[in-house]
């Protein structure tokens, strides 16, 4: 199979699993527990039809949004992912060139395999910086300075990670950062030399945010360890308002799922939520943020932007949250396959794809602008 053979999601997962060592496809495609909340995830969508309008003048199309205060040519956003580099060489690299391309927000992470000044100096659409909060309050204040400093433009406080997730095929491989493999897990890298030999002449892998303050000791570190170990779970509402104030700009809360939460997410004065279960990598059983979305828009959505992620896989599924009332969708494996699948130009193409569905169904929908769509347009089963 090849990239032009990729017509959506489903491909790009193909074509990745062919590619990638099996423990990194695992890392990418598995989720926590019984992973019933990775597969409701994209199932919510289902039970939500979509009722059209017809003869409503669709030649021209207009699928920008407003969110965070940046303008985005089309409504969904790659959502910041960590360790893109063992994907493919040219990780963050090349997420961040084709979404300028096409005119959206992504992101690095903290445990980005580059550094967040290099992307940022280099290309003009929105970034974001996924942020985990470390024990080290230092490392914390170091961190922000340093997406200050480079202009990052909207902060992204992940919430729904104080603990790492059990995520059993990362423990059946041995999955960890870089590499310390079962049996089977090397076996797994042994079959897939292309990857192999492509990881071993291209650039070393790094955690550029990290690496100038954690002495990884040279060793494997799981990313269980590294959220059990790094991150601080006494984390709490007055941390994360000492952090919105020293950021003094746009600040939103990735993993907010109930109405309280996103009540007190305003008053400490954050200007965004995203709705999302991380992709149903933690809580297993916890609810899919499709299901949730219309209680929280219709509770906060005239005072805070509400966004969504998780599950992401079709045009469809984008507008319909939009219907609800959405500001905008982030998605995170929809992009990372068609990365590991061929690097920039299948993330290119893995836009172009979503873009060219969001188009097509905003036509069909009779909608010209995002601002056309509404609840009219659903009916749940
Ligand atoms: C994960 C974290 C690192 O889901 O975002 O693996």
């Amino acid at each position: 199979m090849r990239l032009s053979q990729c017509h959506n999601f489903h491909d790009f997962r193909t074509l990745a699993k062919k590619r990638l060592p099996g423990p990194i496809f695992d890392y990418i495609d598995g989720a926590a527990d019984d992973e019933t909340t990775y597969r409701r995830n994209t199932a919510a969508f289902e039970d939500c039809d979509l009722v059209p309008n017809v003869l409503t003048g669709v030649k021209d199309i207009d699928m920008s949004v407003t969110v965070m205060g940046q303008k985005l040519d089309m409504p969904l956003y790659c959502s910041p992912t960590a360790l893109q580099r063992l994907f493919h060489h040219d990780g963050e690299r090349a997420v961040a060139a084709a979404a300028e391309k096409y005119g959206t927000m992504f992101g690095v992470s903290s445990l980005g395999t580059v550094s967040l000044q290099e992307v940022r100096a280099k290309h003009k659409n929105p970034q974001v910086y996924q942020f985990y909060f470390h024990k080290d309050r230092g490392l914390n204040r170091a961190m922000m300075e340093n997406a200050k400093e480079a202009g990052v433009e909207v902060m992204m406080l992940t919430v729904d990670s104080i603990t790492g997730g059990n995520r059993e095929r990362d423990l059946r491989t041995g999955f960890s950062i870089p590499f310390r493999l079962t049996l089977g897990g090397m076996l797994q890298f042994a079959i897939k030399p292309a990857w192999g030999l492509n990881y071993v002449t291209h650039e070393k892998f790094s955690l550029p945010q990290l690496d100038a303050h954690i002495d990884m000791g040279g060793g494997a570190l799981s990313i269980g360890r590294y959220f059990t170990e790094m991150l601080d779970p006494s984390m709490d509402w007055k941390d994360v308002e000492q952090m919105v104030e020293f950021w003094d700009g746009q600040f939103c809360l990735k993993g907010i799922m109930s109405v309280a939460d996103a009540q007190r997410a305003i008053d400490i004065g954050c200007t965004g939520i995203i709705l999302s279960n991380h992709g149903g990598r933690q809580l297993d059983g916890s609810r899919s943020p499709f299901d949730q979305l219309a209680e929280i828009v219709d509770a906060v959505g005239d005072r805070i932007d509400v966004m969504m992620d998780s599950g992401i896989q079709r045009g469809t599924h984008v507008l319909k949250a939009l219907s609800l009332g959405a500001k905008a969708v982030g998605g995170g494996r929809f992009y990372l396959y068609a990365l590991a699948a061929a690097g920039q130009a299948g993330v290119e193409r893995a836009l172009d794809l979503m873009r060219t569905e969001i188009e097509r169904d905003m036509r069909l929908l009779g909608c010209r602008s995002v601002a056309d769509l509404s609840r009219e347009n659903l009916r749940f089963r």
